[in-house]
């Protein structure tokens, strides 16, 4: 069933909300869990749809999982199938990392060839170089990529791509070289949180990984993982989203997110104190309070630790009302600007020129129907929202709900006005 957000915008908001778990940690980790025949208890899992899409992926291979709130069991004892079923795989482009731990357990592979998406071209040659690298053959056959592997063996393996490393990819060949003879060195890794967490749970597991949250890591293949118990990262697209709603909709005393990395926000937190918002840190815990005076900011999407390509659309949306011009370059998702359009339906001032947006901040926006496009496009929609005079109808809204755990619940909670109905 279709579902829209009406969003009425003007409240301020203030009070506290919690972060939930990564997402982007949650997807790898729970694909790791099929390196293992022993059970595997995965916490604080965020109920997003795209979870949920992971747990049915795991679930069509063979494997047994239990969902009680955030915590997920997932037992594979034997995997009845090395295929990643279409539907579930055309849904979700994440899903091409059960190929790591599917090689690695039953040395073949067969997913669905991942097509272009709303953000633009999004290929895995990086994926399938690595996997050939370490001795996979590879074959295209009716739309899936088949990759077998009789043996697998540690090599050096080179991830840079034209567009910086790949975090997915990283975490493909960090996984099948956990169980792969001899040494692995994969040189221009990502060094993403979210690859550390996967590291992390896989060392937990038995494997033996070095360097993770560099540019070079070396996994040591070993014979066998065993069943281990994680907790997620906090999710810092999550909490980054909510600083900057805090920055654009806060009452002056702001708004605080617990159960929050500030660690892995530097530079999300640097450009909001550039712009003027004021945001303290407390152990786990962050306030951000607006400025009383805000400006713009320059800012290029990098790899970590640099500004997330996450991030930039929510950044826009705060952009749209801080006076002066602000230049965003997106050099990860060169075409990640769906949000712009449907930004200026509310009366924002965004010009495109290639994988730059220029936008020249204005003094109000006023609400339209507009369409999500993907997830943090849509998340820019909700944030401009709340600042707009009058009410917004979010339209394809199960975007949002990919990856933002009760976003209009954790709103609300703040004051904002939201309501929910089918489309
Ligand atoms: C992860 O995607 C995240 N997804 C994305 O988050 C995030 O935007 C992205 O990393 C960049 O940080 C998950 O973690 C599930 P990449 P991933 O491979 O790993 C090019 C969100 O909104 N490339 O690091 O798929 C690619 O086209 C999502 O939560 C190749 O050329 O991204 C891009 O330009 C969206 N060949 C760049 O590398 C390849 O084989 C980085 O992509 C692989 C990637």
């Amino acid at each position: 069933m279709m579902e829209k957000l009406l969003i009425e915008g003007g409240a301020p908001l203030a009070g506290s909300v919690g972060i939930s778990g990564s997402k982007n940690s949650s997807l790898p980790i729970l694909a790791a869990t099929l390196l293992t025949d022993e059970p595997c208890v995965i916490r604080r899992v965020p109920d997003v749809s795209d979870t949920h899409y992971m747990l049915g992926i795991l679930r069509a291979m063979g494997a047994a999982v239990d969902r009680a709130s955030g915590t997920v069991t997932v037992q594979a004892a034997t995997l009845t199938s090395s295929e990643a079923p279409y539907d579930l795989v055309r849904k979700m482009r994440a899903s091409v990392c059960v190929l790591g731990p599917l090689i690695a357990r039953l040395r073949k592979a067969t997913v669905s060839l991942p097509g272009g998406c709303v953000i633009g071209d999004r290929p895995i040659d990086l994926h399938l170089r690595g996997f050939e690298k370490l001795g996979a053959g590879i074959r295209v056959e009716g739309g899936n990529v088949i990759v077998e592997a009789p043996e697998l063996t540690g090599r050096e393996v080179n991830l840079r791509g034209k567009h910086g490393s790949t975090v997915l990819g990283t975490d493909n060949i960090m996984m099948a070289a956990t169980l792969a003879e001899g040494t692995t060195i994969i040189d221009g890794a990502a060094a993403e949180p979210e690859v550390v967490d996967l590291a992390e749970f896989l060392i937990k597991m038995g494997a033996k990984i070095e360097g993770a949250g560099t540019p070079r890591i070396v996994i040591h293949g070993v014979k066998k993982l065993g069943g281990a118990d994680h907790t997620v990262i906090a999710d810092r697209i999550e909490a980054g989203t909510f600083l900057v709603i805090g920055a654009l909709a806060g009452r002056r005393e702001g708004i605080v997110l617990k159960r929050t990395r500030p660690d892995h926000l530097e530079c999300v937190i640097g450009v909001l104190r550039r712009c003027g918002h004021e945001i303290e840190i407390s152990g786990d815990e962050m306030r951000v309070r607006p400025g009383t005076t805000s400006r713009g900011s320059n800012i290029e999407t990098e790899s970590y630790p640099g500004f997330p390509t996450d991030m930039q659309a929510q950044m826009a949306a705060l952009f749209c009302l801080t006076p002066g011009i602000s230049v965003i370059t997106e050099t990860i998702f060169p075409q990640r600007f769906m949000y712009a359009a449907e930004l200026n339906r509310m009366g924002a001032d965004i010009r495109l020129e290639g994988s730059t947006a220029v936008v020249q901040g204005v003094e109000r926006l006023s609400g339209a129907p507009v369409m999500a496009s993907d997830l943090r496009a849509s998340a820019a929609l909700v944030l401009a929202a709340l600042r707009a005079e009058g009410k917004t109808e979010i339209n394809r809204v199960y975007h949002i709900d990919r990856g933002y755990e009760m976003l209009d619940e954790k709103l609300m909670n703040l004051g904002a006005r939201i309501e929910r109905c089918q489309a």
